[in-house]
């Protein structure tokens, strides 16, 4: 906490010509504010969708009383912040929850840089964060996590420790459910933990209840922790709104009780706006579209997908709506998009990062296992496959690599439309038309009794590892990619009952460069 006095308008002046400092939040910039309030940083700080030249860079502050706060931001390239290359100061107010987002641009591509917020004395944790590579240039090698499914009341978020204790990652991807609406009610008979309590009592439904969720999430020094040691690249699930959300509804919203649904979903994707590091010109509030790429140099491409909001239909009510050729998961712009954007990327990876499991997934032949995912969408899916393979009449897309969460288990999938058709896939061999990577939760269960995991494999050949669908593994994985090849390690937290910094690794997979099948790389002894 600290007193302040005056703040000058030399304070807004950027420290280096070519630097300028750009408040990307529609806020004002501080050119003299008048300044005496006490402040605190209680919610850590974040960066966000990294570009060559720039990073967003996020925090929150708590002022003593409602008034506008001037927030001094400054970005360096030593952990000592001696080097500063660009600062400034912006204005924050209720009006955006007292967040702060900016976005300092002239940064070098492809290194670290460390950054820190202020108000008079009163200053934030520091954060260290990567550029992303110049388009064109050379890479050798990208390293990134994925996460998602983090429910508060359920446990503690070691598994996001676990990310901010690995070395050398260059992003971190959240690929939905970073916070979760539900209140007391829906949890009902589940195993909270009373000290995890996560307020509002009720289900989020105001823009209120969603700020007050995320202030809580923002709290936790794990993910504080996971936020300041890397940059995130984040996309929403469903329940950054409610359940089984869709375009023009979602399963866990009922409009004679909670209202017109749009305004929920506005005040969702308002919250989420003003408390992740996501570059304002992908807010669907302000008609962006929220899907987006982001290149790393010759290597790596990502696919970010906005798999809920953008023309997606409801869920389907039986087996035959699942196959229905106009049921979307995304729009049919998004869709182009996608399969152009891949076919013409001129890295030599492609990878997808989004949200439900995109292999089938069937509990009986023909019955999705989950209709909220990709298997209640199949037409739409199948068209990925003929783009990803070539049989759509365009090129075959290479090196494919789809990453998701949302089933809050590992399953590693070789990509095949129906792996039973034992003519044109083999597993392990040919016939699939790329990989994915599924993401265990960071701590949300999922109900599947023993054994099923073991059937799934066995009735779906495409799943070539799957881990913690029947004892609920809880954790994240970490993909590798260089020119030879990309590998997945997964890593299980032991527990998430207690805050612990032990963690087992799991299994690893590695998809070699221009095949589309997956090794289990041999375990090391000693490994369970
Ligand atoms: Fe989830």
């Amino acid at each position: 906490m600290s007193r302040r006095g005056f703040l000058g308008a030399a304070a807004a002046a950027s420290a280096l010509p070519l630097l300028s400092g750009c408040d990307d939040s529609g806020g004002r910039q501080a050119s003299a504010l008048q300044f005496d309030g006490m402040v605190e940083f209680r919610h850590g700080v974040a960066s966000g969708d990294p570009e060559p030249d720039s990073v967003v860079l996020w925090t929150r502050v708590t002022p003593g009383e409602d008034m506008p706060v001037p927030v001094r931001w400054e970005i360096a390239e030593d952990e000592a912040m001696e080097e500063v290359v660009a600062h400034g100061t912006v204005v924050t107010d209720a009006s955006r929850d007292y967040t702060v987002k900016v976005v300092p641009r002239g940064l070098e591509p492809h290194r670290h840089y460390w950054y820190r917020f202020s108000v008079g004395e009163a200053r934030s944790m520091s954060g260290r964060t990567k550029t992303a590579p110049a388009p064109g240039a050379a890479v050798e090698r990208v390293r990134f996590a994925i996460t998602s499914c983090a429910l508060y009341s359920f446990g503690y978020f070691n598994a996001y420790g676990g990310v901010a204790r690995q070395p050398d990652l260059d992003v971190v991807f959240s690929l939905g459910d970073y916070i979760y609406e539900y209140g007391a009610d829906d949890l009902e008979g589940t195993n909270l933990l009373p000290e995890r309590h996560m307020p509002p009592s009720h289900a989020a439904v105001s823009l209120d209840d969603y700020r007050t969720r995320h202030a809580v999430y923002k709290t936790d020094p794990d993910l504080q922790a996971a936020h300041a040691a890397h940059p995130w690249i984040c996309t929403w699930d469903d329940h950054e709104t409610a359940n089984n959300s869709y375009d023009d509804g979602a399963g866990n919203h009922d409009e004679a009780v909670d209202g017109p649904w749009q305004d929920r979903k506005r005040a969702g994707i308002q919250a989420y706006f003003e408390w992740l590091p996501v570059r304002e010109e992908y807010n669907p509030n302000h008609g962006a579209d929220f899907y987006r790429r982001t290149r790393y140099g010759d290597l790596v491409e990502f696919f970010v997908l906005d798999t809920r909001f953008d023309g997606r239909s409801p869920p389907p009510e039986n087996a035959e709506e699942a196959v229905d050729p106009d049921r979307m998961m995304m729009s049919a712009a998004q869709e182009r998009w996608l399969i152009d954007g891949m076919r013409r990327s001129g890295a030599r990876w492609k990878v997808v990062a989004q949200q439900t499991m995109l292999a089938p997934l069937e509990l009986l032949p023909g019955e999705p296992f989950l209709a909220d995912s990709w298997s209640g969408y199949i037409a739409q899916r199948n068209r990925l496959f003929e783009a990803f393979g070539g049989s759509d009449g365009g090129p075959a897309i290479d090196n494919v690599v789809v990453v998701s969460g949302d089933i809050h288990s590992t399953f590693c999938n070789e990509l095949t439309p129906d792996s039973r058709d034992r003519e044109s896939y083999v597993p392990g061999e040919r016939g699939s038309v790329g990989v994915e990577f599924v993401c265990p939760s960071v701590t949300t269960p999922l109900a599947i009794p023993i054994g099923v995991g073991a059937y799934f494999r066995l009735l779906h050949p495409h799943i070539r590892h799957s881990e913690g669908t029947s004892d609920g593994g809880h954790g994240y994985a970490v993909l590798d990619i260089d020119a030879r090849r990309c590998e997945a390690a997964y890593f299980y937290p032991l527990s998430v009952l207690l805050p612990s910094q032990q963690e087992r690794s799991g299994r690893v997979l590695q998809l070699r460069e221009g095949e589309t099948v997956l090794r289990l790389m041999p375990l090391l002894a000693g490994d369970p």
